[in-house]
């Protein structure tokens, strides 16, 4: 069903906050606590749709999830090379991309088992020709749909280690090749070319994966088990980045924002607001940093006087989901603001560069779509408003609500339901504020 909602223009966002557990990091816990062979307390799972998918995979193949009165979970796994439970049969993903290209990684590790892969409308437009091509090469066998798209079938095989370049900087190809090395002979090379998330990599360290990097190689090597005992998962910034935004744009706000992730690999867009001239004070940690940990901080937020910027290509994938909020700051500042290097933003939840150039023009905006990015004028005045359509996909609604915050008459988002995929409690959190 199809929801509306209104953001009219409201102000100043005032107060204390705290995000929803990190969607990125939730996925990968729960998958590799499914692949533990002692059970796994995971704090501060997110609860959201697109998490509970993968909690449904990992339970599809036979690990336990259970939660305590504490609100913390307890996930039971199979180990690395038991069979699985369920050597066959169908893996529901919903509409989690990060899910899709993952798992089959492990999948792909599993002697004698076959999955089918599967999830929603925006899901079966994503491709996943970009891990099959690496877990071909290990050895397994995967077909899909016009060799691109789900449904996608894993046939598991023993696999051997491989030296890969990522053909895009893409976080969840470069984690679906390093967990497919865990079962591979030999070790596994990935070549990243430019940085991405690394919270696979942090988690194959903390699980005691034998692990190396250098400089934009990464390399891991076949193991029998993993060492996890308990995680803690941060607050996402990228679900707190449009409180951020909001921030930033509604003169007089001041937002302190607290337990959020402070991953340098996730803190693109914190670091290109304040180059726009936004007020955040907090802990980012240094770019570069190697860890097996998640930082975890504080951010004190205010607006400022914005002006327009460019990301350049090296930025992107450290700013991937925040891209399109870039796009409304840009829209609010002094001057031009052009994003390049960001043609995945197309193959997104949705066409993110469509949606958010047809989406903010609607709305006012003076901004183009370029083949891999966009090209947004301001001249410091907030838009006027209108309506704007989520496409079913979550970071679209939440854009659409912030910018009715920031605008002059007020937005009407269509299809608002979509924010639950990886924030539930949006609104509610979003209206606190004011
Ligand atoms: C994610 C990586 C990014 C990001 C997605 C989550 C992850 O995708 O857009 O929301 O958890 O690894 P790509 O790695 O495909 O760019």
């Amino acid at each position: 069903m199809t929801a509306t909602a209104r953001f009219d223009p409201a102000g100043p966002l005032r107060g204390d906050y705290t995000p929803p557990a990190d969607k990125s990091i939730s996925h990968r816990a729960a998958l590799f606590a499914g692949m533990c062979d002692e059970p796994v307390a995971v704090e501060n799972y997110l609860d959201s749709e697109d998490t509970l998918s993968t909690l449904g995979a990992v339970r599809t193949l036979g690990a336990g999830v259970e939660e305590e009165p504490d609100g913390r979970l307890v996930i039971r796994g199979v180990g690395l090379h038991a069979p699985l439970e369920a050597t066959g049969g169908l893996l529901n993903v919903g509409n989690a991309g990060t899910l899709m290209r993952l798992l089959p990684g492990w999948l792909a590790g599993q002697p004698g088992g076959v999955w089918t892969l599967d999830g929603d409308d925006s899901i079966r437009r994503r491709p996943v020709d970009r891990v099959a091509e690496p877990l071909r090469l290990m050895g397994a066998t995967v077909e899909a749909r016009e060799g691109r798209f789900p449904p996608f079938t894993v046939r598991g095989a023993p696999l051997t280690g491989i030296e890969y370049e990522l053909p895009v900087a893409s976080a969840q190809v470069k984690s679906c090749v390093l967990i497919a090395g865990m079962f591979a002979s030999g070790s596994t090379t990935v070549h990243e070319g430019a940085p991405s998330r690394d919270h696979t990599e942090r988690l194959l360290r903390r699980a005691r994966v034998p692990f190396e990097r250098d400089g934009e190689r990464i390399t891991v090597a076949q193991v029998d088990e993993l060492e996890l005992e308990r995680l803690l998962v941060p607050g996402d910034p990228s679900s707190a980045a449009f409180m951020v935004a909001a921030a930033i744009l509604v003169g007089g706000s001041r937002v302190v924002v607290k337990d959020v992730g402070l991953n340098w690999t996730r803190t693109g867009f914190f670091r290109i607001a304040e180059r726009m001239g936004a007020v955040i004070v907090g802990d980012l940690e240094e770019p570069g940093t190697e860890s097996d940990e998640e930082p975890v901080g504080e951010l004190d937020v205010a607006s400022g006087p914005l002006e327009g910027t460019v990301v350049e290509p090296g930025e992107v994938p450290l700013a991937i989901d925040e891209l399109t909020l870039v796009a409304l700051l840009g829209a609010h500042a002094e001057g031009e603001t052009v994003v390049r290097g960001a043609g995945e933003l197309r193959l997104k939840e949705s066409d993110r560069i469509a949606g958010v150039v047809d989406g903010l023009r609607g709305l006012g905006a003076d901004i183009e779509a370029t083949p891999d990015g966009f090209v947004v004028r301001g001249d410091g005045s907030p838009l006027a408003g209108g309506s704007i359509e989520a496409n079913g996909d979550h970071r679209m609604a939440m854009l659409g609500a912030v910018a009715g915050l920031a605008s002059t008459e007020g937005v009407e988002v269509v299809g608002m339901e979509a924010a639950a995929v990886s924030y539930p409690g949006f609104e509610k959190d979003l209206r606190a504020l004011l």
